[in-house]
């Protein structure tokens, strides 16, 4: 479904990516896991249009979009969360969840002003997709709430809910349990699991290796910037490539 081919990424001559190729399946969780630094977020971020990649190419369904700026990602079907939470901390909650919805909530200049009978339709099935989206996060009954005064584990769901909100295709999502606890970690690995059934492909980033191992179809093992190791859980979990260069450096429980 995803194919990455020969990307590079330098920051100031430095390499974050170094010619790394792998795909990622239609229907399938990858999951790209390596030390602080290794890339993992730079790879998302020249997937997604927010940087630019020196060298390669990334094709969906053998379409370039390598080159395609952030706004036009959307289009493609493409969402995704950010490791450091790209949310609006004063608007609300709702209002979060409706910054997802750009593609659809285009209905040109003067219906945005006149808001015709249609118009107003049209917005009315916005909020309330939305609303069911806030639901299904259990965030629904702090709608109105500004998003700076959520918790942590709170503002982490809106920022899932607005990435899904548009029904994309493809998701991905950039350490989404990061300072979560247990029970939050468990749910949103739940989630994960049940949009990889009902067909989302996902390229997850995650440092939670009970999450990674419970979760993942395939994994991607990135260490400055290199691709080191890719396989199943098992394969993984037992590369001494892997074990040597962020495994061993943790406490893997699963
Ligand atoms: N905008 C930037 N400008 C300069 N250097 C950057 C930029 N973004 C990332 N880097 C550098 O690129 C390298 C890869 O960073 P990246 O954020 O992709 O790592 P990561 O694998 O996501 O790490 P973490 O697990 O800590 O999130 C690091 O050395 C980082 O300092
Ligand atoms: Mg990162």
């Amino acid at each position: 479904m995803l194919s990455i081919d020969h990307l590079t990424k330098h920051f100031g001559g430095l390499p974050a990516l170094n010619d790394v190729s792998f795909d990622c399946p239609a229907g399938r969780i990858t999951t790209l896991i390596g030390p602080n630094g290794a890339g993992k977020s730079t790879l998302i971020n020249c997937v997604t249009g927010v940087l630019v990649p020196d060298k390669g190419s990334v094709r969906l369904e053998g379409t370039e979009i390598g080159r395609e700026p952030s706004y036009r990602i959307p289009y493609h079907g493409i969402a995704r969360t950010f490791q450091n939470l790209a949310l609006f901390p004063r608007l609300s909650v709702l209002e979060n969840v409706l910054s997802g919805l750009t593609v659809e909530a285009e209905t040109g200049f003067l219906k945005s002003i006149f808001r015709p009978p249609a118009t107003r339709n049209h917005e009315r099935r916005l909020r309330l997709k939305a609303m069911e989206m806030l639901d299904r996060f259990v965030l629904a009954g702090k709608a109105d709430w500004p998003v700076g005064e959520l918790s942590y584990g709170d503002r982490k769901r809106v920022e899932m809910a607005r990435a899904l909100v548009s029904g994309p295709r493809i998701l991905f999502l950039d350490e989404p349990v990061a300072g979560l606890n247990a029970e939050e970690s468990a749910a949103i690995g739940e989630e994960i699991c049940r949009l990889r059934n009902l067909g989302l492909t996902i390229l997850l980033v995650e440092h939670d290796m009970d999450l990674v191992m419970a979760v993942s179809d395939g994994i991607v093992v990135l260490d400055s910037g290199e691709l080191i190791a890719q396989g199943s859980p098992e394969e993984i979990r037992h590369n001494p490539k892997v074990i040597e260069a962020y495994l061993g450096r943790m406490s893997v429980t699963a």
